[in-house]
């Protein structure tokens, strides 16, 4: 699939499109900030980068696959904007937030995109969201990102995707990123004094002045961290390490906030540590992306599934694992591709009222999201572990055949060919 990536960032778009299992062909990426350009540049060489959107002649993609970007929610989000100007703009739609958003509808309307994802802060004013949804002509779908991840993070979404739903909650907690450093412990006794126990984190004050703002907070390990703002300071998400002991805590590290926002441990760690924090606050929560885009439709024969089975079954050598690769796909794509399938064939059965067919066909999506899961799992050892990797591929072709899509079926273990019939 070719991608326009408008306000690329950090590129996470492209890290969710691997994540799905979404083969990328071309991706072009629009982005203006350097620290950001070097950090997807180290990620994906292969990212073809084209600068900044106001000067881009969208209409060289015209039918391109998919659409991506969120702009700069800056002048938009009402937390932060104090100078009148600014504090105009959150409510009108114009000014420099709105500017550049229009940038992402002219891509819409000179690329004319399959699919496309826009992505603003929850924040914003009602009046921008309404204006937003009358250009993009889709409603927006609101996901937090503490679903998929450890941290809060209330994103809108708008896609003309078909048949987005909410994640489901993978009930992470702040301990589940935790990296103890001994280095980024801070202990300071003023705080005990004035602290106060709330729902989700210690609330102190130093200033005198009630100053309830982050800096302030320290966030239990059994509970969810705050959203990581586009800052370069560390004091934006303190960590409780001791229950008992308030007046210890520690500080933030880039790799924390990287598995926050579910991107791979280290991706940023070509850029200094503040540019570290900034591009990863900036950035989007991979896991949600990735997400949205698996329910990107692809359409799948019966005869490409009889194809893939022949051939996983008669030709493939048993150093190779059979679904790896299916028409350039990943297994992932492949057992995707037949989720969304039966996803329609519900929506047929349910449109004739034919319950118990539903039930079966939702026990079988089930199953197939099992075999996701432990397909995820697996993949990093399969270089060295074929052999459990068959398990998964096993578990698949007995899907296959109890929903008729397979007669039969082979596989090669170790020196011998085991055929069977599945039960
Ligand atoms: C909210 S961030 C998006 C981050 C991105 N989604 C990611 O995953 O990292 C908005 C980005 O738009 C970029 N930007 C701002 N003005 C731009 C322009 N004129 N052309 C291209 N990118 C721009 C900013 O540098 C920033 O990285």
């Amino acid at each position: 699939m070719n991608v326009l990536s408008l306000f690329d960032g950090i590129s996470c778009g492209r890290v969710a499109l691997e994540r799905a299992g979404i083969p990328v062909g071309k991706y072009y990426a629009y982005e203006i900030e350097p620290n950001a350009i070097k950090v997807s540049k180290k990620n994906y060489p292969d990212i073809i980068h084209c600068g900044d959107v106001m000067e881009a002649d969208f209409t060289q993609y015209e039918g391109i696959d998919l659409l991506i970007g969120g702009s700069p929610c800056t002048n938009w989000s009402c937390s932060k904007n104090h100078k009148a100007k600014e504090k105009k703009e959150q409510f009108i739609n114009e000014g420099m937030g709105w500017e550049l958003f229009k940038q992402y509808k002219r891509a819409v309307d000179e690329a004319k995109p399959r699919y496309f994802l826009y992505e603003n802060n929850f924040k914003i004013s009602k009046n921008i969201i309404e204006a937003i949804t009358d250009e993009l002509g889709v409603e927006p779908i609101m996901i937090d990102s503490q679903l998929v991840s450890a941290q809060r993070r209330k994103r809108l979404y708008w896609t003309n995707i078909p048949n987005v739903t909410q994640p489901l909650d993978k009930g992470l907690l702040l301990k589940d990123v935790f990296i103890y450093d001994e280095a980024l412990i801070r202990v300071d006794h003023r705080i005990p004094p004035s602290a106060v126990k709330t729902k989700n984190y210690i609330q102190y004050d130093l200033t005198g002045r009630g100053d309830k703002s982050e800096p302030y907070r320290l966030h239990y390990l059994n509970g969810k961290a705050p959203t990581l703002p586009k800052s370069r300071t560390e004091s934006k998400c303190n960590i409780l390490v001791d229950e008992d002991d308030w007046s210890k805590y520690k500080i933030i590290s880039p790799v924390e906030a990287e598995r926050l926002q579910t991107l791979p441990d280290n991706y940023t760690d070509c850029v200094p540590k503040t540019r570290r924090f900034e591009a990863i606050g900036n950035g989007w929560t991979v896991d949600v992306i990735a997400h949205i885009l698996s329910f990107i439709p692809t359409v799948v024969t019966d005869e490409e599934i009889i194809k893939a089975y022949f051939y996983d079954c008669e030709s493939m050598p048993c150093s190779m694992c059979p679904l790896l690769n299916y028409k350039g796909k990943c297994c992932n794509q492949y057992v995707l591709d037949l989720i969304i399938r039966l996803k329609d064939e519900i929506e047929r059965l349910k449109a004739n009222d034919d319950f118990e067919k539903v039930t079966t066909l939702m026990h079988h999506i089930s199953i197939l999201n099992g075999i996701i899961v432990k397909e995820k799992a697996e993949k990093a050892r399969l270089e060295r572990k074929y052999n459990r990797y068959y398990h998964l591929v096993e578990d698949f072709y007995r899907f296959l055949f109890h929903i008729g899509k397979m007669k039969e079926f082979t596989l090669f273990h170790e020196e011998k060919e085991i055929e069977r019939e599945a039960d």
